[in-house]
């Protein structure tokens, strides 16, 4: 089973599992180089994430096919269900974590309830749930639901969790009369292994989503991935937690690390002239309109020039250099903000492009800012 850690002095890794060719840098040359999804090569890419020493891996997912031109040339498809993807990857894998996302809008608590919990007894305790509300109206359309307003879907989701760690912890049945669900009874066994529950993860930076992370989850995946974003958010974390629990500050970022000097730039380069435009902004009008940090952080620019910034994984902390100039900016990320755990893109991301990683990591274990899962019993 995986635990959580007591001590925050290093920084932990999980690894933004492909639910896509592409999820950052929507390149047409990357989309068409990465292996196709076979079930081979899927557990291939696990394995290696379980290798290279990364502690868990991420799955982002969302119902709706809306973005055609994107999915048309693979950005960020085909997108494979992440629960039942996570299934698959825990069962080929020993002791690397799988985060999920899963809804609360669209789904009910006990559907999340057994699902959790058979992915949790099922991989021993190595499941943690990435829980999202949907920011999409073609997504609640999908469902043929109203697209409900922000805040107010942050309150329904808040509600949704309570009953859904009522479910796993409660042995006999529950009566819940909540303003926006009524449940009674219980969920059959078997029940998750993580105590006091799976580990719990979300991604949100409005207010109301710092605020539900910082009263339910575990780890908090935040675009925002400068260092003074990243302190700000810290300070946002001690107040609103008043230090009573441990929320970890986890910067998503983008990764090409090579050898040579200049040999990443230059590849990084080289994708951005292959950047599927059409593709670019149909996600990026998605995201921009619906993620409070993708918004904020683009603010002061144009609209055409937002989009394209957003596309080129401008903003994302970039981990792009040979491996000392990334183990450099993980080093002094680690030391000057409250990050613990950092999420990874990997725009060429293939097994040998995982064990590429491994690197930066030896250099991190020399500075003392990392050390490999086993020898921490593979907590979170
Ligand atoms: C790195 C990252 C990953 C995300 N993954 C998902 C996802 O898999 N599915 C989803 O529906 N929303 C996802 N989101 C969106 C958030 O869950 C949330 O809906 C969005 O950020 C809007 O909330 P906010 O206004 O509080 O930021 C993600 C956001 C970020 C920044």
């Amino acid at each position: 089973m995986k635990q959580r850690r007591t001590e925050h002095d290093e920084l932990s890794f999980g690894f933004f599992y492909p639910t896509g060719k592409t999820n950052f840098l929507f390149s047409d040359e990357a989309a068409s180089t990465r292996p196709a999804f076979t079930a081979e090569n899927m557990i291939a890419l696990a394995q290696a994430a379980e290798e290279a020493g990364f502690d868990a891996m991420f799955l982002a997912d969302n119902w709706s096919g809306h973005q055609r031109a994107a999915e048309l040339g693979g950005h960020q498809s085909p997108g494979y269900h992440a629960t039942l993807t996570a299934m698959a990857l825990l069962a080929a894998t020993k002791h690397i974590g799988v985060i999920s996302s899963l809804h609360t809008t669209h789904h009910r608590p006990a559907h999340v309830a057994r699902m959790g919990a058979t992915v949790d007894a099922f991989s021993d305790g190595r499941w943690g749930w990435n829980i999202v509300a949907g920011f999409s109206a073609d997504e609640a359309a999908l469902f043929g639901e109203e697209f409900v307003e922000h805040d107010l879907r942050y309150k329904m989701a808040a509600e949704f969790v309570d009953i859904v760690l009522a479910l796993w912890k409660e042995q006999e049945p529950i009566d819940f009369q909540g303003e926006f669900y009524q449940v009674k009874g219980r969920i059959k066994l078997p029940r998750p292994v993580q105590q006091p529950h799976p580990l719990l993860v979300n991604a949100g930076a409005s207010p109301a989503g710092t605020a539900f992370a910082a009263k339910y989850c575990d780890q908090l995946v935040t675009l925002g991935t400068g260092e003074d974003q990243l302190r700000r958010l810290d300070a946002q974390l001690a107040e609103l937690t008043g230090g009573e629990r441990y929320v970890a500050p986890t910067p998503f970022s983008m990764a090409i690390v090579r050898d040579g000097d200049g040999e990443a730039e230059e590849i990084y380069d080289r994708l951005l002239q292959s950047l599927n435009k059409e593709a670019t902004f149909e996600i990026a009008s998605d995201v921009l309109g619906g993620i409070h940090t993708a918004k904020e952080m683009y603010e002061q620019m144009g609209e055409q020039e937002a989009m394209m910034a957003f596309g080129s994984g401008k903003g994302v902390l970039q981990l792009i250099g040979t491996p000392e100039q990334v183990a450099e900016t993980l080093i002094s990320a680690k030391r000057n903000t409250g990050a613990t755990n950092v999420l990874i893109n990997f725009p060429l991301w293939s097994p040998e492009e995982l064990r590429g990683f491994r690197p930066v990591l030896e250099l991190l274990r020399e500075a003392g800012v990392w050390s490999p899962p086993e020898t921490r019993g593979y907590s979170w």
